[in-house]
């Protein structure tokens, strides 16, 4: 299979993704206090194998070494995230100034090394100081979230060009607040669609936020959004489809596009939402590019017994899947590329995340091979492409992830790294797929150089 490579601007982002709580470990040096994710990790029985984030890849340690990493697979950019409990460990209040420094130091070392930062300022690692005030269901998390912010983006603001308010908001409110897998791991649909407005409303709040503490600073939202085809040709499924693209996808889009939040949703979740005056030109704030996280489609049906919104997932057989059981369905990071581009008026993406997990073995001569891998970023790249070469506004892509890390509630039996850690050694070895990585990134760098 063949990737389109010219299709793709000269000064693409070619970067790996992490996550602050998935790897940094340290969780409770230099004054960072818990957050909900240690809260829930520490829950007996919430997480495979009860792990937890306390030591996770020691990035916090080792970063000198992960930028050498970086630099091997050739990647111009890197996308991470700034974890709020180390930089306002009560959620409000006073500033870690430790906590602040090592991203300073880290930003300060990327760029020597030529790697463009991508920060997000909220990955899903709320303090947990404020979830004992009442967390995303309450209007203050909102607040709090911007003024956080703009401490960063003020420290940050004069190196960092590129920044994330939120990194999948969907999964914050649904999995966290109503299907209970992730932190804060509620079950309630009030509390989860209260959540939802407060997440989008602190996303707007930041948006201007970092805007003011930076005023060149390119703004973006990131959502994990699916592609959705009904399990028949039922009415009743076609139904449940277009709710289910309503709950991943519009109702975390049309509102950022100024175009509120979708009706047909407000009547199926049933919920008064907290809005007041200012809050819907807030949450529609313009931004500068958006974020794509694409792992797999959905397929579903009518579930009129099941939680909101009254579809469930059916499972396809003889499709080829990764070892999270996600459907591999390259075509779908293509279509929402170009669905972001005609439907939402998208003038820059970054595909934001992408990646998949399978069970690597190290051999015995060290080397870790992961044809499945790779196969699957060749795949999706190629679609990229082709989505680039149709128009879409695509600058960016970030592999999920740099290294295997704390895959939340699946602990660290997943591995999505392009880079195997062995954690007991914390032995960093670039996979197969690392490799191929770097290789296709050195080739689009090629082209760019003779088309010069
Ligand atoms: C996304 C998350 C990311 C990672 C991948 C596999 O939903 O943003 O942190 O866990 O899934």
């Amino acid at each position: 299979m063949t990737i389109d490579l010219a299709a793709l601007p000269h000064d693409f982002l070619w970067g790996t993704a992490t996550s602050a709580y998935q790897i940094e470990g340290a969780v409770a040096e230099d004054g960072r206090s818990p957050s909900i994710w240690d809260t829930f990790s520490h829950t007996p029985g919430k997480i495979d194998n009860d792990d937890h984030g306390d030591t996770a890849c020691d990035h916090y340690h080792r970063w000198p070494e992960d930028i050498e990493l970086m630099r091997r697979l050739g990647v111009n950019a890197y996308r991470m995230s700034v974890a709020w409990p180390r930089v306002k460990p009560g959620g409000d209040g006073p500033v870690n100034a430790k906590g602040l420094a090592f991203y300073d130091e880290l930003v300060d070392r990327l760029l020597e090394a030529g790697i463009t930062p991508s920060v997000t300022l909220y990955h899903w690692d709320l303090p947990q100081a404020l979830q004992d005030r009442g967390g995303w269901p309450e209007r203050d998390t909102a607040e709090l979230l911007a003024d956080y912010a703009s401490v960063v983006a003020e420290r940050l603001g004069d190196r960092v060009g590129y920044w994330t308010t939120l990194n999948e908001p969907s999964c914050s409110a649904w999995i966290g607040h109503l299907e209970g897998k992730m932190a804060p791991g509620l079950t309630d649909l009030t509390a989860a669609v209260r959540a939802s407005y407060h997440l989008l409303l602190g996303h707007g709040l930041t948006v201007e936020a970092v805007r003011a503490a930076a005023p060149g600073a390119q703004i973006g939202l990131v959502n994990n959004l699916s592609t959705v085809t009904p399990a028949s040709d039922r009415p009743e499924d076609a139904a449940a489809a277009r709710r289910h693209d309503g709950h991943v996808n519009r109702w975390w889009l049309d509102p950022i596009h100024g175009r509120g939040f979708p009706a047909d949703m407000r009547e199926v979740y049933g919920v008064d939402l907290p809005e007041r005056p200012g809050d819907a030109e807030a949450i529609a704030a313009p931004l500068d590019w958006l974020g794509l996280n694409y792992y797999f489609p959905a397929t579903v049906a009518d579930d009129p017994t099941g939680p909101a919104p009254y579809a469930r997932f059916v499972r396809k057989d003889g499709v080829p899947r990764t070892g999270m059981d996600w459907e591999i369905d390259a075509s779908g990071i293509e279509t929402l590329l170009l669905r972001l581009t005609h439907e939402y008026g998208a003038r820059k993406i970054h595909v934001t995340e992408n990646g998949s997990a399978f069970p690597d073995a190290v051999r015995p001569d060290g080397t870790v091979d992961d044809p499945e891998r790779q196969d699957y970023l060749v795949r999706h790249l190629a679609a990229c492409a082709s989505a680039a070469r149709q128009g879409a506004p695509l600058a960016g892509y970030f592999a999920w992830s740099l290294l295997d890390n704390f895959e939340w509630a699946y602990g660290y039996d997943k591995r999505f790294g392009l880079v195997h850690v062995d954690y007991p050694t914390q032995v960093r070895t670039i996979k197969g797929s690392g490799r191929r990585y770097a290789e296709i990134v050195r080739e689009h760098r090629e082209q760019g150089r003779k088309a010069a």
